[in-house]
């Protein structure tokens, strides 16, 4: 247990946030108000959701049914007979009525060429891209490929897709050509968005070139639509790439938008699980965009005139719900960021917010840690105090990197929010607000509204009543923003999330619900590693190993990692014939780190490769990562019950040898 929980503070909402002389006033300004507006959520969802979607969204035709179908069935339905469309109600709705409003805050890699565009350029360009789209042949219900730098055209990319009811498929551009190939085959997309070159901290990314090779196996891709971010020459292939820029100047720049049914898709995002094979998680068009929608409201409590900057990638389901939908949807100006945290030098986040006057701030504890190694000097001497909310998300956030955001960059007069929440679950499902639940560091603290916690026994199922408990986290009911399938596969959804525990959302994370009621992500039960946030699962980096000429079986677990959270340990053994000597070795581990980076992209590389001559496996064969976990964490002496092991004497073979690396 860590000091906080031990000692149990109970920050309260800073006063300056209370202060309408200072700030505007919260939308929920008291526990009380939050309490009551939650109870009304989980009592007349109907009435609370109803009326929640009629404010935030705009509809070409309104919905009469609020809900239907939920977890038991897995056939969750958010605002039937509605109609909407998602780009019109983040882009045309503003354009019409503000035009000359910055949607999007462009901070390039080199600092000195930030670009606005208003909302009426992006409804131009989205309008644009869409007609080039519908130009290519996708219609509503397709899927189109995006893998793009962090520049606005990512943005346009996505907001042109749901203009026209296609379903975009956004894969992150750390991802290496094979995963992206992988991505592409599984949704079947014909049309691949990218761009020439990326940059990022100051080096270039060859993305066009990573495309080349990833489309080379993927027949289905009849067209590549090149975004010009450096200019640079590079190799087109005559029928099927073409220019961004020449296609888009032939479109006109409006166009009208498709209208969509509330359940119809949105997008699909691939997320890992517990296999090798990434799942293509389906968000709908209205439930998603109210839950992205509804948190930026009250989650990071935006007003009119804020300047909203999440630092996230628009390839993870962060930047999806806080750099594009949520913000845009209610007319804010949004910072999309091209490069990171320490270029060019580590006060870079602190030179955006205070340049662009920053009010909501969102990053991942990774970089907090990472910036705060780096010492105070960086961050002190810059004007932060246009910061209202300060959020944090993707993993647990150790109380050490809280209290540094709190006092450091926060100055102990903004509002800590550690969002909790999934690819899975679209947006925020558990966080305080900033006006009114006082936070614990380290602590996701509450319920947004609609979310009906649970807390089960992981081996009986019981829900665990009342405070003080510890088991799976797993939600009781549907809200409007989860997803409701896997791309082709409605089987493993149901099997993966809603079977485990009948009746029940699994999110895969162990919890514990405080005295006070307070909830604390533990991590994964399951097998996925989440590396500065980013999500892996140990099959996955397995299988990418296995693939190795010299690998005859694998092991990968997490280990605690100071900066990212956890890092990635792999144990292998080699088949036999191949040397094991000391030169062989080094070139073996960089030659599979390398096979890693391949398969699925650098940020999944090992950080740790043990060569060995076998794995703790039972008779039946069941590999038992629990005992690698506990040898790496140096808990060797508690491993717990051995005598399952075919062969118990690996063990001390395996102590010896982490001990000795
Ligand atoms: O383990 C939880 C962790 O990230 C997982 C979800 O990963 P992904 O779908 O990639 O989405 C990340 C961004 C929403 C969760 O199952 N996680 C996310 N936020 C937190 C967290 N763990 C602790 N505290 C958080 N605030």
């Amino acid at each position: 247990m860590t000091e906080d929980q031990a000692t149990d503070v109970l920050y309260p909402v800073p006063e300056r946030l209370l202060d309408p002389t200072q700030c505007p006033e919260p939308y929920i300004s008291s526990m009380e108000q939050y309490q009551e507006m939650y109870r009304e959520s989980l009592d007349n969802p109907d009435q609370f959701f109803g009326k929640l979607a009629t404010e935030l969204l705009s509809w070409s035709k309104p919905f009469h049914t609020v809900r239907h179908g939920g977890l038991h069935h897995g056939d969750v339905a958010w605002f039937l007979e509605g109609q909407l469309n998602a780009a019109y109600n983040c882009v045309d709705r503003h354009a019409f009525a503000t035009p000359e409003k910055i949607a999007i805050i462009y901070e390039a890699d080199e600092p000195n060429q930030s670009e606005n565009i208003t909302y009426g350029e992006l409804l131009r360009k989205v309008c644009q891209l869409a007609g080039v789209l519908r130009a290519r042949g996708v219609r509503k219900g397709d899927t189109v490929a995006i893998y793009m730098p962090m520049i606005p055209e990512a943005a346009v990319a996505l907001l042109a897709c749901a203009r026209i009811g296609a379903l975009h498929s956004v894969v992150f551009a750390g991802f290496s050509s094979e995963a992206l190939r992988d991505r592409i085959r599984d949704a079947k997309s014909r049309v691949v968005i990218t761009a020439d070159q990326g940059k990022r901290g100051g080096k270039t990314i060859e993305t066009k070139r990573i495309v080349d090779e990833a489309v080379k196996e993927c027949p289905s891709v009849e067209t590549v639509l090149v975004y010009e971010r450096t200019g640079a020459d590079v190799p087109m292939t005559k029928g099927r790439d073409v220019w961004w820029g020449e296609e888009a100047s032939l479109h006109p720049n409006f166009t009208p938008v498709e209208e969509m049914n509330s359940e119809d898709p949105l997008f699909l995002l691939y997320t890992s699980g517990s296999t090798g094979q990434p799942k293509g998680v389906v968000h709908t068009t209205a439930g998603y965009l109210l839950g992205a929608a509804a948190t930026v409201k009250y989650v990071f409590d935006y007003h009119p005139g804020d300047i909203f900057a999440c630092m996230a990638d628009v390839g993870w389901i962060t930047g999806h719900s806080y750099i594009v939908y949520g913000p845009l949807a209610l007319g804010a100006t949004t910072v999309i960021f091209e490069s990171i945290p320490t270029y060019p030098t580590p006060s870079r986040y602190w030179e955006l917010i205070a340049k662009h006057k920053v009010t909501q701030f969102y990053t991942a504890p990774t970089a907090i840690r990472a910036l705060r190694r780096l010492g105070d000097d960086w961050v002190k001497d810059h004007d932060l105090s246009s910061l209202r909310v300060l959020g944090t998300v993707g993993e647990p956030i150790n109380p050490e990197a809280w209290h540094w955001y709190n006092d450091k960059v926060g100055k102990n007069r903004c509002a800590i929010v550690d969002t909790y929440w999934q690819t899975e679950t679209g947006s925020n499902i558990i966080t305080p607000l900033p006006g009114a639940i006082p936070t614990k560091a380290g602590s996701a603290t509450l319920p947004f509204f609609g979310i009906d916690l649970a807390i089960l026994d992981p081996v009986s199922g019981k829900e665990l009543i009342g405070n003080d408990v510890t088991g799976v986290l797993a939600i009781k009911r549907a809200w409007p923003s989860i997803a409701r399938t896997i791309y082709g596969n409605h089987q493993r959804f149901l099997e993966t999330y809603l079977k485990p525990y009948p009746g029940y959302y699994f999110t895969g994370d162990g919890a514990s619900r405080d005295k006070d009621g307070y909830i604390w992500i533990r991590g994964r039960v399951d097998d996925v590693i989440n590396v500065s946030g980013h999500r892996l699962s140990t099959a996955e980096i397995e299988s990418a190993l296995i693939m190795h000429h010299a690998v005859a079986e694998t092991a990968v677990i997490g280990a605690h990692d100071e900066v990212t959270g956890q890092c990635i340990h792999a144990f292998v053994c080699l088949k036999p014939g191949v040397s094991k000597g000391p030169a062989h070795a080094t070139d073996l581990n960089k030659e599979l780190v390398i096979q890693v980076r391949k398969v699925i992209g650098p940020f999944a590389a090992p950080k740790k490769i043990y060569l060995v001559e076998d794995l703790p496996k039972t008779r039946s064969g069941k590999l038992m990562r629990r005992i690698l976990r506990k040898i790496v964490a140096g808990e060797s002496d508690s491993l717990g019950d051995i005598s399952t092991l075919a062969d118990p004497s690996v063990v001390e073979v395996l102590i010896a040898k982490v001990g000795s690396s």
